[in-house]
């Protein structure tokens, strides 16, 4: 039975002081997931992991947005595992369209990255999907199975079992022009799919979140496909207000 677990991607917002605020104010919305056995967290900035995980509740998920897959050196600007887990952060964000789209983050970085977590007992939330024109080109499916394939590249199935991936569209990503139910369940189940060949049974085990434009009025519907078991939010979970409506409606 995979939990389900509502996961917000603060991406580059917030302030810390206004990461501790919303930490704070959210304490009672996890204990409310806690109780109903949904995992909930948030992806601050680097500079916010602090504030979150020192003033929210010991039971939210705090995720970093990226980490370097070296454990220190000369590399202007990044930030390694180690550091992260002096600070207690476990779960990284892996991959995201905006990174791939503006750091040239690869699959095959992306692979180096997740060996190192795994290899650290952290858990990556691989994120994968088409931009516009591939889904207009009808290659979407070819797309994702080669990022699935290639980020998880060399790695065995007791090593992937607390793995997350998350499928975005890129053209559903703060546009409003969120995939329909339909499209989240095909690409989610296509991406079980190849999970399993790859790695076997384990497949059922490995969570499946959908992202792009969720929103407190859709996300109970794509929660609802069986092959979804959560979602990756950016912009309705920056609020407090709506980020409690995530939960509420999916309760
Ligand atoms: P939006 O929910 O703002 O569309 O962003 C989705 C996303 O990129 C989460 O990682």
């Amino acid at each position: 039975m995979r939990r389900k677990l509502l996961l917000g991607n603060w991406k580059m917002n917030k302030l810390a002081s206004e990461a501790k605020e919303f930490a704070i104010s959210s304490k009672p919305l996890v204990q409310k997931a806690k109780d109903a056995g949904i995992d909930i967290g948030v992806a601050p900035t680097y500079l916010s992991l602090q504030a979150v995980k020192e003033n929210a509740s010991s039971d939210m998920i705090v995720a970093a947005q990226n980490v370097h897959q070296l454990v220190s050196g000369a590399y202007t600007g990044e930030v390694s595992i180690p550091m992260l887990k002096e600070f207690g952060i476990d779960w990284v964000i892996i991959g995201h369209s905006e990174r791939r789209t503006y750091d040239n983050e690869t699959n095959a970085k992306c692979n180096a990255k997740i060996k190192a977590l795994i290899s650290n007992n952290m858990v990556p939330v691989y994120c994968v999907g088409e931009t516009l024109v591939e889904f207009e080109g009808g290659l979407t499916k070819e797309i994702v199975g080669t990022q699935v394939r290639d980020g998880l590249k060399d790695l065995t199935a007791e090593e992937v079992k607390n793995l997350v991936v998350a499928y975005e569209p890129v053209w559903s990503i703060g546009t409003g022009k969120n995939a329909s139910t339909e499209i989240a369940q095909d690409i989610c189940h296509f991406i079980r799919e190849v999970l399993r060949e790859l790695f076997g049974e384990v497949a059922d085990e490995i969570r499946i979140l959908y992202g792009g434009s969720v929103k407190p009025e859709n996300v109970k519907a794509y929660l609802s496909c069986e092959d979804v078991d959560g979602a990756l939010v950016g912009g309705a979970s920056l609020k407090i207000d709506s980020y409690e409506g995530l939960l509420l409606n999916i309760l």
